[in-house]
């Protein structure tokens, strides 16, 4: 059986520097896809987080992500990006209100239900969290590994990731032998891997360059067009501005959405 991991590489290939190719011949569906009309993968319902006895960090957000939509989430720093990401990675819950993801109210939902939703998303950590005793290899495979998937039949496909994040010739390195750089890339590429159908980065270009920036963002861009919904928190305005999707503003707790850049400027 063809690898789900092919097209994804193979999808960046052509979406290349232009990034608007069209790909619909060559996608195929996605494993859990169906025809019938899907809940929201996100949805926020007047949801307050507060640490401890601390103020609110984030204050009666309403707020709806539909399936395969791609949002850019930005905001000063302080403002609540990584806080609000780690309520969708299920790592806190709200101190108030309702969230829902892929239609699962967070709060009613027993450990194996938060263990399932959980293994449906894929998270870049703004600090990678890599596992310092595995090789990038091993890093990288681990959510296959936690699906099920035989490692030797994936390795090829994984191989192939790694290669178009540039980390081809550093496979059975450790992670604290990688720069910044390297290790942010190896988190992208074991975020994407096993084709999440929710993808959070935080800050995912904070450690590489420009050009680099944008290739990554292809990834995204390639899982999105598969589709995956994408929420990507970013410092970086000029990669929000060339890719042209939405945006989630955070400032002070609260959350304005605003229509994808060029789209601003007609
Ligand atoms: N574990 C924590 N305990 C207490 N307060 C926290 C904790 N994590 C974050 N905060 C506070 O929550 C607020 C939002 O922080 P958060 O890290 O979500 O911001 P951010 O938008 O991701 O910032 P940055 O752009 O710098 O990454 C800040 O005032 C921060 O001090
Ligand atoms: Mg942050």
């Amino acid at each position: 059986m063809a690898s789900a991991l092919q097209p994804l590489v193979s999808t960046c290939i052509l979406l290349g520097p232009a990034g608007h190719a069209n790909l619909g011949p060559v996608l195929m569906p996605h494993p859990e896809s169906s025809p019938s009309p899907a809940p929201p993968v996100v949805e926020f319902e007047h949801v307050g987080l507060r640490y401890g006895v601390g103020p609110e960090v984030l204050r009666d957000l309403k707020l709806t992500l539909p399936p395969s939509s791609f949002h850019f989430l930005t905001g000063p720093s302080g403002a609540g990006k990584s806080s609000l990401l780690s309520l969708l990675y299920l790592s806190r819950m709200p101190s108030r209100g309702r969230l829902s993801i892929f239609g699962e109210d967070v709060a009613k939902a027993d450990r194996r239900t938060l263990t399932l939703l959980r293994r449906r998303i894929g998270v870049v950590f703004q600090d990678f969290r890599l596992f310092d005793h595995l090789s990038v290899v091993d890093n990288a495979s681990l959510p296959l590994r936690i699906a099920g998937r035989d490692p030797q039949e994936s390795r090829t496909n994984v191989v192939e990731l790694l290669d178009w994040v540039g980390l081809g010739g550093l496979l059975d390195a450790r992670p604290p032998t990688l720069s910044g750089g390297q290790k942010q890339r190896l988190a992208i590429a074991r975020a994407v891997v096993a084709r999440p159908k929710l993808l959070l980065a935080d800050e995912p270009t904070g450690n590489v360059d420009d050009q680099l920036a944008v290739r990554l963002l292809y990834l995204f861009e390639a899982l999105h067009r598969m589709g995956t919904t994408v929420v990507i928190a970013t410092h970086n305005m000029s990669l929000v501005e060339r890719f042209a999707y939405p945006e989630l503003r955070l400032d002070d707790g609260q959350i304005t959405r605003l229509p994808a850049k060029a789209a601003r400027l007609l």
